[in-house]
C-alpha cells in the first residue's frame, strides 16, 4: 500500500520510543523524511481507509499500552528557510532548532518559545505558547494538506480560530500541517515582555524589549529550572510538558471557586489571569494546593509529579500509560474535589481516556 510513497515502513516499533513521555505501545510506523512523501503517504492510507496517527517530535502524545492500531506516519522533515523577515520550517523540523538558528541569524520574536519539545508543525495546532508569546501572534501562514480533497494550500491565521492552548486543528484530522511560516524582527529584538519573572530576570518593565538572544537563554534557564527542557538523565523531563492546561472559570463561578479555596486554605493570595470568558486559575498552584506536592505520590512510584513543577507528570523510567493515566485521575479527581475545579488534559490521548 505504501510501495512508491518514499516512506521507510518498519512494525512493532514501540511508541515509547517516540514520544517524550517516553510511554506508548508498538505500532507500525512509516517514516516521512520529505513533504511529498509524507502527502503522497497520507493520500494512500486515507485511500485505503486505514486509520492515521501522526507523530512529529511526540512531545503532546499520551498512547495507550495496547497495540496501536492506526498506521503511525512520522513526520520527519527539517527544512528550515529564512526570508528577509521570516522563517519558514517544514513540519517535522525541530522546535526549539528553529527557534535558535532564529536567533543566531539575527531574528527576534520567537525567543519565548525556546527550549518547547516537539515540532514546528504541532505549534499551530494547539497554540503552542510559554512566557507571554503563542504562536499565533507571529504566524504568518500554515500549509495544509486537506485529507478531505487531497489538496494542498497556505492558509492565514485567520481561518484557523485559535485560542489558549487550541485551533481548529486540534481534536480534528482534518488537515495535515506540511509547514509553518512566521514574521520575524528583522532587527534582533524580541517580543515585548510579558511575563514578569521573566523581565524581572532580564531587569526589564514589563512589555519592554531585549535583545533575543539574552531572551532565549533567560527562558532556557527558567524552564530547565522548572524541568521543562529535555534532558535524557533527568526524569522529571520524562513529560509532556503541562499535562493539564490552566482552567478558566466562567465568571459566574468564580466566586465559588474562590471560596471553596478560601474554605480549605485560609485567606491566602491565591494567583489568577484575565482569561477568555472567565478567570484563568494555575492549575500546578491547585495540584499543589489540593495536597499533591512535587514528586507526589513518592519515590518509588513509576509514575510521579515533576518533583521542579507541580504540573508536569514524569515517567521516571519504567511507567506505564496506565500508570500515567492513573496518577492524571488522581490529580484530576483531587483538585476537583478540593476545589470544584476540573482539569482538562493538555496532550492528545489515543486509545485511552481519563
Ligand atoms: N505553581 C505551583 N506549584 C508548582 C508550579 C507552579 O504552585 O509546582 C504555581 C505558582 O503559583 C506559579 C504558577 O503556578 O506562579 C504558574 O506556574 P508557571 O509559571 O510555571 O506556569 P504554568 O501556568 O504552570 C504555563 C504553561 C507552560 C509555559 C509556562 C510559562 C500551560 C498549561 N502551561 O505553565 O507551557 O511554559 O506557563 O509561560 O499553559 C505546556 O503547555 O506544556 C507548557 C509547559
Amino acid at each position: 500500500m505504501l510501495a512508491g510513497t518514499g516512506a521507510l515502513v518498519r512494525s512493532a516499533v514501540p511508541l515509547a520510543e517516540l514520544t517524550t513521555l517516553r510511554v506508548g505501545g508498538p505500532a507500525t510506523v512509516a517514516d516521512c523524511a520529505t513533504t511529498e512523501s509524507l502527502v503522497a503517504t497520507v493520500r494512500a492510507l486515507d485511500a485505503a481507509e486505514v486509520p492515521v496517527l501522526l507523530v512529529a517530535g511526540g512531545s503532546n502524545l499520551l498512547v495507550s499500552d495496547d497495540d496501536v492500531a492506526s498506521v503511525v506516519v512520522r513526520i520527519a522533515t527539517e527544512g528550515v528557510e529564512f526570508g528577509a523577515g521570516s522563517v519558514t520550517a517544514e513540519a517535522g523540523a525541530n522546535w526549539d532548532g528553529v527557534v535558535a538558528a532564529s536567533v543566531r541569524a539575527g531574528f527576534g520574536g520567537l525567543e519565548c518559545l525556546s527550549g518547547i519539545p516537539g515540532s514546528a508543525g504541532a505549534t499551530p495546532v494547539q497554540n503552542v505558547g510559554a512566557y507571554g508569546v503563542e504562536v499565533d501572534r507571529l504566524l504568518r501562514r500554515v500549509r495544509l494538506l486537506d485529507r478531505a480533497t487531497g489538496e494542498i494550500d497556505w492558509v492565514t491565521p485567520d481561518t484557523l480560530a485559535f485560542g489558549y492552548r487550541t485551533s481548529r486543528l486540534k481534536h480534528s484530522d482534518a488537515a495535515v500541517v506540511l509547514a509553518v511560516e512566521f514574521t520575524l524582527h528583522p532587527d534582533g529584538t524580541s517580543a515585548p515582555l510579558r511575563y514578569r519573572e521573566l523581565a524581572q530576570r532580564l531587569g526589564a518593565a514589563e512589555g519592554e524589549t531585549r535583545p533575543a538572544a539574552a531572551v532565549r537563554e533567560t527562558v532556557l534557564g527558567l524552564r530547565a529550572g522548572k524541568g521543562m527542557v529535555l534532558d535524557p538523565a533527568d526524569h522529571d523531563t520524562w513529560s509532556a510538558g503541562s499535562f493539564f492546561t490552566n482552567p478558566v472559570v466562567p465568571d459566574a463561578e468564580v466566586d465559588r471557586v474562590l471560596a471553596a479555596i478560601r474554605d480549605r486554605l485560609g485567606d491566602v493570595p491565591v494567583p489568577t489571569y484575565p482569561g477568555v470568558g472567565g478567570v484563568k486559575f494555575s492549575a500546578g498552584w491547585l495540584i499543589e494546593r489540593a495536597g499533591f506536592a512535587k514528586g507526589f505520590p513518592g519515590p518509588d512510584a513509576p509514575a510521579r509529579l515533576s518533583t521542579k513543577h507541580t504540573l508536569a507528570l514524569t515517567n521516571r523510567g519504567d511507567a506505564t500509560t496506565a500508570d500515567i493515566v492513573a496518577l492524571a485521575r488522581t490529580v484530576r479527581d483531587g483538585v476537583a474535589e478540593g476545589f470544584g475545579v476540573v482539569l482538562v488534559p493538555e496532550p492528545v490521548t489515543v486509545g485511552v481516556e481519563l
